[in-house]
């Protein structure tokens, strides 16, 4: 599941390269790689830098190698599967930071599984919770009791501020969000939801329309979500005045809409749009805008929520605002499908107006 963040991370990277192009003493540095390595062939130094010894080797490896692994991909795969380098990376082993290919060469793993590994690979601690887990009880559901669920369901919502206390545990980010906009919908009888540009939200049939990047997006329905001028203090209209960029959302508000709202979604630092933090001041703006037109403010932590953006444990916190809705996922399950959706008890009751189901959401593993 290679998300290609590709084409975000490809355009980070080559602006990246330009704007680094020259040093603070106009000194040439060079970033491209290729010149980097000739330089360094130039110099008869090795072009691979020594990664720090580590006490663990990974066992032989004995299954199929990369290219008959790529030709079985190819003919029985979607073809919508795309992959990093032209000779893929045939991935067999991995602990802690570090990867393994099938020659047991080690890769520092600066990706981790996009955002997805809080904690590493193959976590000691980790892998001794699945284990002890699924030899006791590996499935079964909501409709029976199980301390696990409970126990998680308190921890997250220890976490979190205010009366963020009512969870419901989904399998993925998109599902999450799904339900958070489903949620924010039933319980204000209104339809219109706003998001920003250069959004990712998802790819389910309300995600894709938050979601706010043509290259993630299919021309298919995708009804009742409105695209708000992005808050990018590095490339944005308004630089890093994040109230101006919040003005834009009370005029789509009052020209778009019938200038009552279901919600607002919005990650703290969009994750597939390239790493950009939303400009200073912008969200207590815009949140306090939706709120005046009757809307819920839901926060997308699938990426930078548990503890990623260092200072504070949720993306959030670091622009002073309370959302009402927080979904998660990625970091949550550190590699095992997992997605929670978090709100208040009142805003939670929506859901009993009908059943609502999930078959994994809530796996005592
Ligand atoms: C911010 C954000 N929200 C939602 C999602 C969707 O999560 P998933 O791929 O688990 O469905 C992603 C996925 O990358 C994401 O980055």
């Amino acid at each position: 599941m290679v998300h290609g963040f590709i084409s975000s991370w490809r355009r980070v990277f080559s602006e990246t390269k330009c704007s680094l192009r020259r040093g603070q003493f106009g000194r040439r540095r060079c970033f491209s790689l290729v010149a980097h390595k000739a330089e360094l062939d130039k110099n008869n130094v090795d072009s691979v830098p020594k990664l720090p010894p580590f006490d663990y080797s990974p066992p032989p490896y004995t299954g199929p190698s990369a290219v008959d692994i790529l030709s079985k991909r190819k003919e029985y795969l979607s073809p919508s599967m795309f992959y990093f380098y032209q000779k893929p990376l045939n991935v067999v082993d991995g602990r802690m930071q570090y990867l393994f290919d099938e020659n047991g060469r080690r890769y520092l793993d600066a990706f981790g599984g996009i955002a997805t590994l809080s904690c590493g690979h193959c976590h000691p601690d980790v892998v001794d919770a699945i284990v002890n887990q699924t030899k006791r009880l590996q499935h079964s559901t909501i409709l029976y009791l199980n301390n696990a669920i409970a126990d998680f369901a308190e921890a997250l919502a220890n976490k979190l501020p205010g009366n963020l206390k009512v969870v419901f545990f989904t399998n993925s980010g998109t599902e999450a969000n799904e339900l958070a906009m489903m949620i924010a919908r039933l319980y204000t009888g209104c339809h219109d939801i706003i998001s920003l540009r250069n959004a990712y939200h998802g790819n389910a049939a309300g995600t894709m329309g938050a979601t706010a990047q043509s290259n993630w997006k299919f021309n298919v329905i995708q009804s009742g979500v409105h695209h708000a001028i992005n808050p990018d203090p590095y490339r944005g209209v308004f630089g890093s005045e994040g109230e101006k960029y919040a003005k834009d959302v009370q005029d789509l508000i009052q020209f778009g809409t019938s200038g009552n709202i279901a919600g607002f979604i919005s990650e703290a630092i969009q994750g597939v749009g390239g790493i950009i933090e939303l400009a200073p001041g912008y969200m207590p703006a815009v949140y306090s805008t939706i709120k005046k037109a009757g809307g819920l403010c839901i926060a997308d932590e699938v990426q930078d929520g548990f503890a990623r953006t260092g200072s504070h444990f949720w993306g959030f916190e670091n622009h002073g605002v309370v959302p009402d809705i927080v979904t998660m996922a990625k970091g949550i399950g550190n590699g095992i499908p997992l997605g929670a959706v978090v709100t208040t008890p009142e805003i939670a009751e929506v859901l009993t107006r009908r059943s609502y189901f999930n078959t994994f959401g809530g796996n005592p593993v």
